[in-house]
């Protein structure tokens, strides 16, 4: 027989070496408990939190919480069923509407996960005969979404406005097109020319998919996220987007003007085949989103948060992922898995969670250490965040 999971050997073998090493498993912490969007309790001290993509704090608030709890007492735990069937409740179709709202679209389809709407929405709009043009940094769920259908892949150079306007004039004339697109890429935290990149799609006879996962709720003037920031609204066919960031709960959904999209009701499998959100969590979802059209403040002091960390990890004499800060995601670069690992324990022992990152997950096979910003961080916060830096770093050997 052969052992199905020799494939793993070598991912088996480079866990091993660092738990050998008697290092801290960095993708094993368990939260004992959350005091708030900012702080938890992990290996029994207090720790605050900057790598959690809970960019508008939204999972404390009290009407959202509120909301959530009146749901379990009038719904129940659970809805047991697919939305075709019996998994459509009053709140499913109330969260409809709050993204129709929110967005200002004529459509709005909620998936279980926000993975699941790339994959549903990708495999089931690009068939057999269709191309799809997307960056090479795209999120795994975009690629499993690719791969889950039949069209052909045609990646270009992240970020690269003229790689793929030469992508989409090689495809034959008529064919159908779907550009795939990131408001802001997740590993750096860069965000896409989409004003380019959606002019050079519209004139190559393309179709537009924006991923604006990292940027709903922060980036542009109502929170809409890149595309709005970049005045390409009107231009992009679908946005996808998830519950579990600046929402602040569990989901995924996407939005759309096109005049036939509610018949992906009945032939996007992942949206007919698996069970609904319950109804706690499409109503936290619901409430947290019409609160998040009224969030001006906090944008602007996520904005703050965001520039202070990065001007202050820079002074420290970290390497950054960009060379100014592009969203609430501030990527610190490692020089490798080892010193990656041995910071991200100094920063949890100094009492601060980070994300560590690497390859398959990260371009160019780097390490990073990602940092996401809340609203809720407070001036305090990101002064104590940035001492833990300057210790860890120096503890470490990664600064001077
Ligand atoms: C760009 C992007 N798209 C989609 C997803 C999937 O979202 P969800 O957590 O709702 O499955 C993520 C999650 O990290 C993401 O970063």
């Amino acid at each position: 027989m052969t052992d199905l999971f020799s494939k793993f050997d070598d991912v088996i073998a480079l866990r091993q070496g660092l738990l050998d090493s008697g290092r801290t498993d960095p993708f094993n912490l368990v939260m004992e408990r959350v005091e708030s969007p900012t702080v938890a309790i992990c290996n029994g001290k207090r720790t605050i939190l900057l790598g959690t993509y809970n960019y508008m704090g939204m999972t404390f608030d009290p009407d959202v919480v509120a909301a959530g709890k009146q749901a379990l007492d009038d719904f129940g735990s659970g809805t047991t069923g697919s939305r075709v069937l019996n998994g459509t409740y009053s709140g499913h179709k109330a969260v409809e509407q709050a993204l129709k709202d929110f967005y200002a679209m004529d459509h709005a389809m909620v998936f279980s996960t926000g993975y699941q709407a790339n994959l549903g929405i990708i495999s089931t709009i690009a068939g057999k005969e269709d191309y799809i043009v997307l960056d090479i940094d795209s999120h795994a769920s975009i690629y499993d979404g690719c791969a889950m259908g039949n069209a052909q892949i045609v990646p270009f150079r992240h970020n690269d406005i003229e790689a793929l306007e030469k992508r989409l004039k090689r495809i034959p004339e008529g064919a159908g097109k779907l550009v795939v697109l990131e408001g802001v890429y997740s590993m750096l935290g860069d965000v896409a020319p989409l004003k380019e990149m959606v002019r050079v799609s519209r004139e190559n006879g393309a179709m537009v998919l924006v991923d604006e996962a990292h940027s709903m709720g922060f980036i542009g003037e109502h929170g809409r996220g890149v595309a709005e920031a970049q005045g390409v609204m009107d231009d992009v066919d679908f946005i996808i987007g998830t519950f579990s960031k600046s929402v602040g709960t569990v989901g995924g959904f996407c939005v759309s003007n096109h005049p036939k999209f509610e018949i992906l009701r009945l032939v996007c499998r992942p949206y007919v085949f698996t069970a609904s959100l319950p109804p706690s969590v499409v109503a936290t979802a619901a409430t947290s989103i019409r609160k998040l059209m009224d969030s001006a403040d906090k944008r602007a002091h996520l904005w703050e948060n965001s520039k202070r960390l990065h001007a202050g990890l820079r002074q420290l004499g970290f390497e950054l992922g960009t060379a100014e800060p592009q969203s609430a995601i501030i990527a610190v670069i490692m020089p490798d898995l080892e010193k990656g690992a041995a910071m991200w324990e100094a920063l949890l022992n100094e009492g601060l969670y980070v994300n560590l990152a690497r390859p398959p997950a990260t371009p160019a096979g780097m390490t990073l250490l990602r940092c996401s910003l809340c609203a809720l961080h407070t001036d305090d916060q990101v002064g104590e965040i940035l001492g833990m830096f300057a210790a860890a770093g120096r503890a470490t050997g990664c600064i001077s």
